[in-house]
């Protein structure tokens, strides 16, 4: 079937290059009804997700960035906005998970923490949503925080405390941006099988043994796949949420009942 391109709408998603965000680059592909952006920080792995996914270059593009720099993050609006006419949704999905509680979370971990899983959302929202107003059809943010948003993690303080404050600012950011037509929502996985966890794992056997015990607590007996987090964004972004802002959207499992 071929793409009618000029009726694509062009949506950024941040850490597309692997996890979570690779696989909604893949569903969002798949509709033939965006033309995609990803930025993440690793150039190589964003070549290699783009080789996977497949798509022409005026279909998927990628940029590189590290969100832990404003300046970078200025650059990086400035390539994407001169080869986009118009940016119609930003789901922001870059993030990173430090462990450590009060006593060993060292300062640098948990600026690094609000810079990529907070300030960055907030300064890629503030730079796009002027662009998405000036839409016919106005604009779609998605924020991904976590469960550990809600209920805190305290072996994961920082990564808690950045996440709660992107769903504040989900929230804050829906009441001023509904009257240009942009709807702000936010996500909250629980454990989704990516490379976050691999970190932390010092062998596959190991990383499957916590897969498999953090999956069979859940009431509905497994852990999430990238691909279960999807269905949710496609929501967000789609003409059936059209009425829907500062939502925020639990896909755990069964996770908050516990
Ligand atoms: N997996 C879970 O259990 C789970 C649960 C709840 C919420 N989440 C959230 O889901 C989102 C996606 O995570 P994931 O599970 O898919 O893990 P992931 O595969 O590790 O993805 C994280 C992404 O963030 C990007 N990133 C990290 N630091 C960056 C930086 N300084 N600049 C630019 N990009 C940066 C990474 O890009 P590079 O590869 O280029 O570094 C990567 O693409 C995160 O916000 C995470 O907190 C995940």
């Amino acid at each position: 079937m071929s793409v009618d391109r000029k009726h694509l709408k062009t949506v950024l998603i941040t850490g597309g290059g692997s996890g979570i965000g690779f696989e909604i680059a893949k569903q969002l592909l798949a509709t033939q009804l965006y033309r995609l952006v990803l930025l993440s920080q690793n150039r190589q792995k964003l070549e290699a997700a783009l080789k996977m996914l497949g798509g022409s270059s005026d279909q998927i593009s990628s940029v590189t960035c590290d969100l832990r720099d404003s300046k970078q993050i200025k650059t990086a609006l400035e390539r994407i906005t001169a080869t986009h006419k118009g940016i119609y949704g930003l789901i922001n999905n870059a993030g990173i998970y430090p462990l450590g509680g009060i006593s060993s979370t060292r300062e640098a971990s948990w600026d690094e923490a609000m810079a990529i899983n907070l300030k960055a959302p907030f300064l890629l929202a503030q730079a796009l949503a002027p662009l998405m107003a000036k839409n016919s059809n106005g604009g779609r943010i998605i924020n991904i925080s976590s469960t550990a948003g809600i209920l805190p993690n305290h072996f994961a303080l920082a990564y808690s405390v950045s996440k709660a404050a992107l769903v504040h600012l989900t929230r804050t950011l829906a009441k001023e941006l509904g009257k240009d037509n942009i709807t702000v929502n936010c996500i909250c996985p629980g454990i989704v099988r990516s490379p976050i966890h691999e970190t932390y794992h010092h062998s596959e056997t190991e990383l499957e043994e916590f897969y498999a015990k953090r999956g069979t607590a859940l009431p509905l007996g497994r852990i999430g796949e990238p691909a279960d987090v999807t269905g949710a964004v496609k929501f967000f972004l789609s003409e059936d949420s059209a009425w829907i802002t500062g939502d925020v959207l639990v896909v755990d499992g069964g996770r908050l009942l516990l």
